[in-house]
């Protein structure tokens, strides 16, 4: 191919100044080239970087290393032909629907006749025709967020950036804007070239994109490429897209969730055993989670799509439990699937306290910070400890910020399983019931 990409990343890195001085690494060697025509996807959870990789695409922000090429020139500044959608309405409430729309194309300097005109098309285009001198308020979620895709089309951009577009949107909304989008997108009628889609819902990126890019978190990089090829319009139902989400979910779990016999303790809980990061996960969802996979119909083993959907949690949410369940050792995630462990199934069958003495005994074995706070605990005479005695040895590790967080997880944990209490307000740990 003699054609410049329409878009090339290469080794991008992307890190941000802390308060400390420090540098917080959000994107580290992402590469990613776009091809004419296609939809590609950028799926990973809240976190990852991906806002940040399309404002370094979009010309918002500079990238700390690796270069970003559009049609083969640097991109140094706001590109024309590049136009983004985002996820909130970013729209202006005193401004009408038409005027919202012109507003994209403001920066071009064309007469007030043509910035009309071409404004009237694009919401004629995007579904908002007999609307032009509404206001914001006047519209439904749905309509505002038409508002947002006109404002980003009316420049005729080649690439378009969509950060979430569909997310603030309710279900059956978010639906109907997805198939108009992919309408007008496969009849050409939009003039866009490519399109990056960035989302957190598996089953978005399976139903709409060409390619789906996996995105990892801490740094941000690319875990996976998977080429979709089944054809448009999808149908959800249909087996061979079934199979697609199912694809996806075991690439995400492989990656995300090394299995237990070949991640030894000590690679994966590092120093002290106190170096790891934790998600703030509640232990009602975790009992939940338990409860719904030992019952029927799944009785043990289910698999996380079908779980997903059945509790409709999002990614953001399922995850970090069955991360958590994993590493308590009350589950076992793997190509896609949760399965419980021994624990678990007892768990799940256990009266009120039978299932807090196991949970502690499963917080505690496993999960070293826990294990360390109970241990100093025990050691001393008071059986007091201040939260500081523990934030000191975790941040040799993690930043503030992290060790706040990983703490605050631990101790929601600690006080389901009265493992150990926590004094809020003076920031000690104690006994639950010192003997
Ligand atoms: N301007 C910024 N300054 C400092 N940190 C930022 C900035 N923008 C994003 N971050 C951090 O970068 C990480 C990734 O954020 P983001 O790109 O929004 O993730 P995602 O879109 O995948 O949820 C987060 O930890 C966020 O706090
Ligand atoms: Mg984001």
């Amino acid at each position: 191919m003699n054609n410049p990409a329409l878009l090339s990343i290469e080794n991008v890195r992307k890190g941000f100044p802390k308060a400390d001085g420090s540098e917080l690494l959000v994107l580290d060697g992402v590469n990613l080239q776009l091809a004419d025509g296609q939809i590609v996807g950028l799926l990973g959870r809240s976190g990852s970087g991906k806002s940040t990789l399309l404002r370094l695409i979009a010309g918002l922000s500079t990238p700390s290393a690796g270069s970003i090429t559009y049609l083969g020139k640097p991109v140094d500044g706001p590109a024309e032909g590049i136009a983004m959608v985002f996820q909130s309405f970013a729209i202006f409430p005193w401004l009408t629907v038409l005027e919202n729309v012109a507003l994209g194309l403001e920066a071009q300097g064309l007469p007030k006749a043509e910035i009309r005109k071409l404004s009237l098309a694009a919401i004629d285009m995007i579904g908002l025709d007999g609307f032009e001198s509404a206001y914001p308020r006047e519209l439904s979620g749905g309509m505002r967020q038409r508002v947002g895709f006109a404002r980003a089309l009316v420049v005729h951009p080649n690439i378009l950036l969509m950060d979430e577009p569909f997310s603030a949107l309710d279900v059956l909304t978010a639906e109907t804007l997805r198939t108009d989008f992919l309408d007008l997108w496969s009849e050409g009628r939009m003039q866009i070239k490519g399109v990056i889609l960035v989302t957190h819902n598996i089953e978005e990126a399976a139903l709409m994109c060409d390619r789906i890019l996996v995105f990892g978190s801490n740094p941000g990089r690319i875990l996976s490429d998977i080429e979709v090829t089944l054809p448009q319009p999808r149908n959800r139902l249909d087996p061979a897209f079934r199979e697609l989400v199912e694809r996806i979910y075991v690439e995400m779990t492989a990656k995300r969730f090394p299995a237990i016999a070949e991640s030894g303790r000590e690679e994966r809980f590092p120093g002290l055993g106190i170096g790891s990061v934790f998600p703030e996960v509640s232990s009602n969802l975790m009992a939940g989670l338990i409860e719904t996979v030992a019952a029927a119909p799944y009785l043990g083993k289910a698999d996380l799509p079908e779980i997903a959907s059945d509790l409709t949690m999002e990614i953001d949410e399922l995850f970090p439990v069955a991360e958590m369940l994993q590493m308590m050792r009350f589950a076992e995630v793997e190509g896609g699937d949760i399965k419980l462990t021994e624990a678990g199934m007892v768990f799940a069958s256990a009266a009120v306290d039978e299932r807090k003495a196991l949970f502690s005994r499963q917080l505690l074995g496993h999960v070293p910070l826990a294990g360390h706070i109970r241990r100093v605990l025990d050691e001393r005479a008071s059986h007091r400890a201040p939260k500081r005695r523990f934030t000191d040895e975790m941040e040799d590790f993690m930043d503030e910020e992290a060790a706040e967080h990983t703490l605050r997880a631990i101790i929601g944990l600690a006080r389901y399983a009265e493992a150990f209490a926590y004094d809020d307000e003076k920031e000690v740990f104690s006994l639950e019931n010192p003997t």
